[in-house]
Formats: structure tokens, C-alpha cells, sequence
């Protein structure tokens, strides 16, 4: 079966580094580009951080870099979460410069999308800025797009505000122009991402499974998305773990509208599950993980890993 053809939009970030790990490694994908954006930390830092990964997988993988701030709000990143540099935890080599390329993300995407023979996934586990600019500067890719995989939002509680996740939160107004782009779209938010665990028992095997396991146990130790104890919440592999195992997950289709201006909600994405709003379904929602399942996949996934 041929390889599906991605593209993945990243702000590494540690729980980046093990989702770009295992679609990198996966015999079932096929990573056409990776693009950065401000979100965690910013755009030089999580270009940086993506360069080195690159260089430490040995994955000869064009990186293109993309907005450095969101759409309309100042930035406000994550390092309280994944450290000052963004990857706090493991010292890799300096990276090569040669996988950079010239072309900033949309055009890069732009290009990628319009060449290729076969519809492209984009896999947004970032603020979607890049992802809004491509559809409003070159709208014609989406003839060749089959589907948008997210990371992102919550159909309840948020991480970055009340009821808002970081990747809306950090870019709402570019999360309003995704979700209403009228392209298939994929939703894994905080449903799904405060389940898909790494458990303490998990953890302890990380060394053994190789080079990459070593590096994320590493990495997992500055990890602030959750706890040793209670688990590690490893968000943007849900968006690969529906590429890759959609079986694990309930789906709900339904709407999906981003709040822009509540001066305490702007940022939340409302997942409108009993039609209220009237509005036609925009997105496939995660809703539920089987996190049993999750925590064997990523596992697993890891030991494919060099
Ligand atoms: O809310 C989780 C998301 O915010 C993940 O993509 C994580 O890397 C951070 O960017
Ligand atoms: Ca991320």
C-alpha cells in the first residue's frame, strides 16, 4: 500500500518531538515538509529545535519556516510547559542548515501541495497561522488537500484559558479561518489528549526501545504536560495516532466554531454536538481514546524508532 502523503505544521516542543518521531518512522506515512510556527516557544527556537530532531532521527526532510507571531495577538508561548529553549531535557548535536529552505512555510506549502501527484494530509499540531495563510494567499490548494489532522481545541475544559486549548487560544482567528475553509477536517483536542498518557511504567521502558525512546525519556523528565505520576499527555500524537490507528478514537461529526471575541472565551472552540447553533457539520471531533490502546501504539511506535 503506498505511503499516505503529509505535511506536518510544528512547533516543537516536547510532545512534538515524539509526534514528528513516529510519522517520520512510520512505514504508512509519507512526510513531504514540515513547517514551523510560533507557538511554544518562538519561530527560531522551534525551527532550531526541528532542525536538531531532524539531524538526531537522520531524516533528510525539508523544513520551512512560517509566521512568527499569531494572526492578531501578541504571542504567548508555552516554555513554562517545555522549557526556556523549548526541548529542555537533551543535548543534541548542532543542526544542518542544508534541510532549511529559502521559501517561507505558505510557499513552500503552496508548491509541495500544487506538484504533488496525490492528495495531501495537513497535520497541523501547532497554532494553525501558517495553516490560515496558505488558504487565504493560495486558496487553490485545496483542490489537492484530502483532509486537515488537527491537534487542538476541546469540545470542554481548555489548557491555555478556562475553555480555551494552547493551538486555538494562541491563534484564534487563524483556527476560524481553518475551521470554516470548508475542507475535511479532523479535530484531536483535549478529549483525546488529556487520555493519551505516558504512565510512569511506560516511561521506565523509554530507554530500552532505542535511540529515539532514550531521547524522549530524557526529554519527559522537563516535561511539563502532566506528571510523572499521573501521566504525560502527549497531545500531538493523537493527531498522527488517527493517521495511523483511527480505531482507537470515538468520533463525533459535527460543528466546530472558534469564539473570537468573548472578552473571557475568545479562543474556545464551541463542539456543537446538539445542533444548536444551526450551523452544517465542519469537522470530525475526537471525543474519546481508548487510552489502554494509546499507551501500547505509542509504545510500540517508539520501539519502530531508530
Ligand atoms: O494544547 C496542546 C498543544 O499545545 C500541543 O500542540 C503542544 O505542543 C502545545 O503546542
Ligand atoms: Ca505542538
Amino acid at each position: 500500500m503506498s505511503k499516505r502523503p503529509i505535511i506536518i505544521d510544528t512547533d516543537p516542543g516536547i510532545d512534538d518531538a515524539v509526534a514528528l518521531a513516529i510519522a517520520l518512522f512510520s512505514d504508512k506515512l509519507d512526510v513531504k515538509l514540515i513547517t514551523t510556527v510560533a507557538g511554544n516557544v518562538s519561530l527560531d527556537k522551534v525551527t532550531y529545535n526541528t532542525l536538531r530532531l531532524l539531524k538526531f532521527y537522520g531524516k533528510e526532510i525539508p523544513v520551512a519556516k512560517g509566521a512568527d507571531s499569531p494572526l492578531i495577538l501578541p504571542l504567548k508561548d508555552a516554555s513554562n510547559v517545555h522549557g526556556k529553549s523549548g526541548m529542555e531535557g537533551f543535548d543534541f548535536e548542532e543542526p544542518d542548515e542544508h534541510l532549511l529552505l529559502k521559501e517561507n512555510a505558505v510557499e513552500a506549502m503552496h508548491r509541495i501541495i500544487m506538484e504533488s501527484d496525490e492528495p495531501i494530509t495537513l497535520v497541523p499540531i501547532a497554532p494553525l497561522t501558517n495553516i490560515a495563510l496558505l488558504l487565504k494567499v493560495y486558496p487553490e490548494v485545496k483542490k489537492n488537500i484530502r483532509e486537515i489532522v488537527l491537534m487542538g481545541g476541546s469540545a470542554g475544559r481548555g489548557n491555555k484559558g478556562v475553555m480555551s486549548e494552547f493551538n486555538i487560544a494562541t491563534d484564534p482567528e487563524a483556527a476560524h479561518i481553518v475551521f470554516e475553509c470548508g475542507l475535511p477536517i479532523v479535530m484531536a483536542g483535549l478529549d483525546v489528549g488529556w487520555k493519551a498518557l505516558v504512565l510512569q511504567e511506560d516511561s521506565v521502558k523509554l530507554p530500552s526501545l532505542g535511540e529515539v525512546g532514550r531521547m524522549a525519556y530524557c526529554l519527559f523528565q522537563k516535561y511539563r504536560g502532566g506528571s510523572m505520576k499521573t501521566g504525560l499527555k502527549m497531545y500531538d500524537s493523537c493527531a498522527i495516532a488517527y493517521l495511523l490507528r483511527p480505531e482507537m478514537y470515538d468520533i463525533a461529526e459535527t460543528y466546530v466554531g472558534v469564539e473570537l471575541s468573548g472578552d473571557m472565551t475568545a479562543g474556545c472552540t464551541l463542539v456543537d454536538l446538539k445542533g444548536y447553533l444551526g450551523r452544517p457539520n465542519n469537522a470530525k471531533v475526537c471525543m474519546d481514546i481508548d487510552g489502554k490502546m494509546f499507551r501500547e501504539w505509542f509504545l510500540e511506535s517508539i520501539a519502530e524508532c531508530i
